[in-house]
């Protein structure tokens, strides 16, 4: 056999469809896994597209088969696992090669590997890959960060299974080591946001309206026509629509409402506070997980406290449109937190090809994207979402219904965490003259700690140090 392009470490769900589907663009793939049992599974299924598909049960015969320079892909757990491989490869290894991390891992770790492993000129590439199962096996979006060297021998494999845009590959070289990483788990935080925008808009509809599931996917299935077309809305217009076939509820009420996560919205959260940025409609969307698996103590406080909501009146316009408004904020958050890492870091990050690459492929695919990618490219170049001639016409247009919506639900003992901090978040912007200068006189008061002054030059003190 021709030496294999690339080598694939790691045949789990994610593994094996990226294996497909780079097979099924004509290229040869090696193929391994930590448990060899699997391996011959995986090549049974694979049917025709065996024959590009080399399997091999020992790392040296897997390392060995590779064309040079070799491109070894991961997708394994990205903690110790990680470490522990790249430790057992880098011995096989030569000046030149590329190891890839294809799974969801804290950038930093990526920034430490990739630093670790320039010394032998071994290159390693944090790949952002986004769309689950479906996405990695017929077009992913894809956010690479690495050296420009590794995006060279990679560009020919990752662009030919991307998803496409209008014919565009949903894939690009974002930056250095930890860029790619780093984009990705920005988009799981906006993911997060959106998933709890749309849960809170169910849930109003449904405990505060009376709305049955199916109704609701209508009203979700009408929206995924217009503006608010996005594969999350679809997708839960689809799944509201199924029934157990157990009891024959809809499906979702015999769902425990604890939701989980594996960590990449908790990381973006992190992150953000660290470089004295906040993203309140990320930061809320991880917290109003970690309360919903608090499931018995959310019974004991509803005994305790009361549960019951007061009835809404809602209609379906308002709703889109504070959804609109949301999901605006919520993007914009992320993209602020990006370029604050992009400054810390000297990423230098293309805000608008990033929109671009999450077009297609990825969770928050959305019509949305479209309209990002064309603000960041309007003359002179924007940074801040809001402020884009589109965006703060939008906002304009649909901040009423976010507010009502927010207000409707506050009133009516709804919790509404996402929309809430996305409509305060826009509330505390708005105002050219807030509240911190008080904070900065009790700060000087019991601490000496001095303040600015409007007009004057300097550190001052108020007169309760005189
Ligand atoms: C994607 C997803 C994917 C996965 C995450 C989120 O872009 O394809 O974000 O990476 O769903 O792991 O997982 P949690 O919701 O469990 O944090």
């Amino acid at each position: 056999m021709s030496k294999a392009q690339i080598g694939i470490y790691g045949l789990g769900t994610m593994g094996s469809a990226l294996a497909l589907n780079i097979a099924e663009k004509g290229f040869d793939v090696a193929v391994t896994n930590r448990e060899t049992e699997w391996i011959a599974d995986f090549i049974a299924e694979a049917g025709d597209l065996a024959r590009n598909l080399h399997p091999f049960e020992r790392l040296e015969d897997f390392v060995a088969n590779l064309a040079t320079p070799r491109v070894v892909l991961f997708m394994i757990p990205s903690g110790k696992p990680m470490d522990q491989m790249i430790e057992a490869v880098v011995p096989l290894l030569s000046p030149g090669d590329t190891i890839i991390d294809a799974g969801n891992a804290d950038f930093h770790r990526t920034r430490e590997r990739a630093a670790a492993l320039a010394g032998q000129d071994i290159h390693f590439v944090g790949l952002g890959v986004s769309g689950g199962e479906n996405g990695a096996r017929h077009g992913p979006s894809m956010m690479v960060g690495g050296t420009d060297h590794s995006w060279q021998q990679l560009k020919p494999v990752l662009e030919a299974i991307a998803a496409r845009h209008e014919g565009v590959p949903c894939v690009a070289h974002l930056g250095p080591d930890g860029a790619g990483h780093f984009v990705k788990t920005v988009h799981n935080g906006i993911e997060y946001a959106d998933m709890q925008m749309i849960a809170e808009i169910y849930g109003l509809l449904r405990n505060g309206a009376a709305w049955t599931p199916a109704e609701i996917s209508g009203l979700f299935a009408e929206w995924d026509k217009g503006p608010l077309k996005s594969y999350l809305i679809e997708i839960t217009a689809e799944i509201l629509r199924f029934h157990d076939p157990e009891t024959g509820h809809p499906m979702v009420d015999v769902i425990k409402d604890a939701a989980g996560q594996k960590g990449t919205g908790r990381w973006t959260v992190v992150e953000a506070v660290r470089m004295g940025q906040s993203a309140s409609t990320i930061e809320a969307a991880v917290g109003a997980r970690s309360w919903s698996s608090e499931k018995e103590t959310r019974q004991t406080v509803q005994a305790r406290l009361g549960g019951a909501r007061e009835a809404l009146e809602l209609d379906g316009a308002t709703l889109a449109d504070a959804m609109m408004a949301a999901r605006v904020l919520g993007h914009a958050q992320g993209f602020r937190i990006l370029a604050a890492a992009s400054g810390e870091f000297g990423w230098q990050l293309d805000f608008a090809r990033i929109a671009e690459i999450w077009r297609a492929g990825c969770i928050i695919r959305s019509a949305l994207l479209d309209d990002i990618a064309r603000a960041f490219r309007e003359e002179p170049p924007q940074t801040e979402l809001i402020l884009s001639e589109a965006f703060s016409t939008r906002l304009g247009q649909t901040l009423p219904a976010l507010r009502r919506v927010v207000s409707a639900a506050v009133a009516g003992g709804h919790a509404v965490p996402v929309m809430a901090a996305a409509l305060q978040w826009v509330d505390t912007m708005r105002q050219g003259f807030g509240g911190a200068n008080v904070i900065q006189a009790q700060r000087d008061y019991f601490g000496h700690h001095g303040f600015e002054r409007l007009g004057q030059e300097g550190r001052h003190h108020g007169p309760w140090w005189a």
